[in-house]
């Protein structure tokens, strides 16, 4: 895409998701959502939109998404609904489907999510159901939906029993990442989701991570290069995955190191503030690599490397600052039984051989599973 006279970003990168006719692009700069109604008009089937957001986001850019999309004639209305991981539920979903429906979307009227990963999570899943299917791009404001959840096609919801454990897979036609929204974010969410940036380089590129040793504290601290070249090595990382195993038969489970632990510490900790999600991965990937030192498959100063890396940007790394006194090893596994990825009652994990050394098993006894727990947990 070439851009727009008008475009207020300076250099863009873009990442192509290569899936056939379902295949979309990934925009990365600063600035970008001055330019979204030039980004977006092309790709829609009828000129109106209607933006989904949260009660954060929505003061902070939607007058200028609005805007944007008002410069290219797209007719635009919007639904914002109140913040936080607690609106990923199916009442939040029954009443955005139905407010949809309420305004009388038509199949060719495209959603837009303008948020975090809730947002787009349950801004696709209505997208993926309302109509039986509508066009969708993502505007994703936090890190954490910037590398991961905005890229790929998961949407979905939490249910009492466990996260994401309903949804459906349904690509976007456009992801539009405007590092400059990352400003705002609280330094938490920042960092909770630098977690996720993280994961890419330990996953399969060791020189990424050696890349973020040195720069993670620039990223975090405000840097815009430095945001805009993780952001586009993530997406960059994520799209050859997704080409490759779009629904998860294989090498996309490589996707959750540390997410099987995090998962089980989310859900023992309500979903709250206690743990955002980045920083239950963050745990979550230090556990699966104290469980491959255990298990004799990666150097114990692995662990250590990973440990302090993630500790420097201020991540936490270990169980004891979250835990209470009603956390057991017991209960964590019960919530991890709970994982999508358990395949004939064996559970799935990624394990690593080394830093961008990571593979899936189904081979992992209980036994080591809750020994690494309550070693954590100071049991
Ligand atoms: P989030 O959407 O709750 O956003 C975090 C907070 O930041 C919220 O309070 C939000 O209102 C606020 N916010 C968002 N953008 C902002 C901005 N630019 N400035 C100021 N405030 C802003 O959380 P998240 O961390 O983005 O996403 C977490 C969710 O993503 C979880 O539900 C997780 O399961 C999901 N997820 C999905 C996938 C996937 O592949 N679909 C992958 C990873 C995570
Ligand atoms: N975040 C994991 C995936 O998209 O597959």
């Amino acid at each position: 895409m070439t851009a727009p006279r008008n475009e207020t970003a300076t250099d863009v990168d873009s990442v192509r998701v290569d899936l056939g006719a379902r295949g979309y692009d990934i925009l990365v700069g600063a600035g970008l959502l001055a330019a979204a109604g030039h980004y977006i008009r092309p790709l829609l089937r009828h000129p109106r939109v209607v933006v989904i957001t949260d009660s954060n986001v929505a003061p902070l850019y939607l007058a200028a998404v609005e805007t944007a999309l008002g410069e290219a004639d797209i007719e635009c209305t919007a639904i914002t609904l109140p913040a936080g991981e607690q609106t990923k539920d199916f009442a939040h979903l029954e009443a955005l489907a139905e407010d949809l429906l309420a305004g009388k979307v038509g199949r060719d009227t495209t959603l837009v999510a303008l948020g975090g990963g809730v947002i787009g999570d349950l801004a696709g899943f209505a997208a993926a159901i309302t109509m039986r299917g509508m066009d969708f791009v993502q505007i994703p404001t936090t890190l954490l939906a910037q590398v991961d959840s905005a890229v790929g096609g998961k949407t979905g919801i939490n249910t009492r029993h466990g996260k994401n454990l309903v949804g459906a897979f349904h690509q976007p036609r456009l992801v539009l990442s405007d590092i400059a929204t990352l400003d705002t974010l609280p330094e938490r969410e920042l960092v909770a989701g630098y977690a996720e940036v993280v994961k890419y380089g330990l996953i399969r590129d060791a020189a990424f991570f050696r890349w973020l040793e040195t720069n993670g504290l620039r990223l975090c601290g405000g840097d815009t290069e430095a945001r805009r070249h993780a952001v586009a090595a993530c997406c960059a990382a994520k799209a050859a995955i997704v080409a490759e195993d779009e629904r998860e038969a294989g090498r996309r489970a490589l996707l959750n190191l540390g997410h099987t632990f995090g998962h089980a510490l989310e859900a023992q900790s309500g979903f709250g503030d206690t743990l955002l999600h980045g920083e239950a991965v963050a745990i979550g990937m230090v556990l699966a690599f104290e469980l491959s030192a255990r298990l004799g498959l990666c150097r114990p100063a692995d662990t250590e490397r990973v440990r302090r890396h993630l500790s420097e940007v201020g991540l936490p790394v270990g169980l004891r600052g979250p835990a209470d006194r009603s956390w057991s090893a017991d209960g964590l596994l019960v919530h991890m039984a709970r994982d999508k990825k358990v395949l004939g009652g064996k559970l799935g994990l990624v394990l690593v051989r080394g830093i961008g050394e990571a593979f899936v098993t189904h081979d992992v006894d209980a036994q080591d599973m809750a020994a690494v727990l309550d070693a954590a947990l100071g049991a």
